[in-house]
């Protein structure tokens, strides 16, 4: 274990270098562009030392909304040879060129907690990003909503877990054999076994080609598109977002038509995707109805969302006391867990911030404290990568990531 001195500092350099004026890169080489939900936590980390270059991030993301209101998971702000599938891949029209699909929508609640945070600027910043955030908010409850209310991923980058267990049974249904020839790069950049494996990526490139042919007319994806999972990622997210732009709205007395009706869905759809055999919030095939059985860190996000669970809880108490360096991306009781590939076995630092604001908005305090300091030792003790193996600690995948600096300068560095 290599010890970090002086953390504080070099969490702020990390997103000083990666800041590319006005947005912020994930990291360097692997991740050369605008990320739609790391932007949104790494305004966070700014906002620790330059509110103003907060709110612009957040802004920036806003640049790249499209006129139906949906904002895209990446936006291609420069040419980058060294990423793929670029712009040309994607095919899309909107203001900047980006992906087709969303990410889990954390901006609204990120954007919350800077707008509490600047007491000077906030109100009019705020007042401007409001419409565009419930402009983003209508297309996902338009067009990601299953019957249930719980929301869907459709593809799975779009729920920002890439390779999780939780797809893997809709996935294997998939035919990717007409995918033809193309050139990753990622394993370019960090080791392939931290990676998800070619059979995925074939299904990633695979969906990003039906979304193209169909123009990414959300209408006709609903019926063209093989993978669309109601899964705890979106539906906790979109849930916890509805909710702040419902107190925001009140606050700054801005009219909020729909929201409380949205909440309503939204919480109806939360609790459907509780999994009694499984004993864990899981994910749902929307196009079969069968449940995935992924206990994934994903399904400690019902706090965060407002949602209680006695159950959740007992589970989190275990993962606290049982795995070196919670909390796994994939429970390691399961057989498919992998310590060190990407989402299926491997604690982010992000995540555990999420779950722990969860965990704190519902009185959960010494749980909270617990995870915020473990993930803090985890930071200060292996650095700012990507995510860590969660038995043994080791840093894996990009280095000097913003959201994990992030992280530790809005939550898991602070006594
Ligand atoms: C990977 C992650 C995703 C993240 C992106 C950029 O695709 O799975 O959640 O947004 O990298 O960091």
């Amino acid at each position: 274990m290599n010890q970090h001195t002086n953390p504080d500092r070099e969490a702020r350099n990390i997103l000083i270098a990666n800041d590319r004026g006005g947005y912020t890169i994930p990291t360097e080489g692997l991740y050369p562009y605008q990320w739609n939900w790391d932007s949104a936590i790494t305004a966070l980390g700014f906002a620790q030392f330059d509110l103003d270059r907060a709110w612009v991030e957040i802004e920036t993301l806003f640049t790249g909304q499209w006129d139906n209101g949906m904002v895209p998971h990446i936006l291609f702000h420069q040419q980058d040879e060294g990423y793929f599938p670029g712009p040309d891949v994607w095919g899309c029209n909107g203001p900047i060129p980006s992906s087709g699909i969303i990410q889990p929508p954390i901006a609204a609640t990120m954007t919350r907690k800077i707008w509490e945070q600047d007491t000077a600027f906030g109100d009019a910043r705020m007042k401007a990003l409001f419409p565009k955030l419930r402009a983003w908010h209508r297309w996902i409850m338009k067009w990601r909503l299953d019957e249930f209310g719980a929301v869907c991923t459709t593809h799975p980058w779009e729920a920002g877990r890439d390779n999780a267990p939780d797809w893997d049974n809709s996935m294997a249904r998939m035919d990717a054999s007409d995918v033809g020839e193309y050139k990753r790069r990622d394993t370019s950049h960090v080791n392939s076994e931290d990676r998800p494996t070619k059979f995925d990526y074939d299904r990633y490139i695979r969906l990003v080609q039906i979304g193209r042919k169909a123009a990414w007319d959300q209408q006709k994806l609903l019926s063209l598109n093989p993978f669309r999972i109601a899964d705890p990622t979106m539906t906790f997210t979109t849930l916890r977002a509805a909710r702040d732009l419902l107190v925001i709205s009140e606050q700054l007395g801005l009219a909020a038509e729909g929201l409380s009706t949205d909440i309503e869905k939204l919480e109806a759809g939360a609790r459907s995707l509780w999994n009694e055999e499984l004993g864990s919030f899981d994910a749902r095939d929307a196009h079969t109805g069968e449940m995935s059985g992924s206990v994934s860190n994903a399904s400690y996000l019902c706090w965060y969302a407002g949602v209680e669970s006695d159950k959740m809880l007992e589970r989190l108490k275990a993962t606290l006391e049982t795995v070196p360096y919670p909390v796994p991306s994939y429970d390691p009781e399961m057989p498919k867990f992998d310590a060190r590939r990407y989402w299926r076995g491997p604690t982010w630092a992000f995540m555990n911030m999420m779950i722990g604001f969860g965990l704190q908005d519902l009185g959960h305090t010494e749980h909270a404290n617990q995870l915020r300091k473990k993930t803090g030792d985890l930071i200060s003790g292996f650095g700012f990568a990507e995510y860590f193996d969660p038995i043994t600690g080791s840093p894996a995948g990009g280095k000097a990531f913003s959201w994990t600096a992030a992280v530790w300068l809005h939550w898991a560095g602070r006594a």
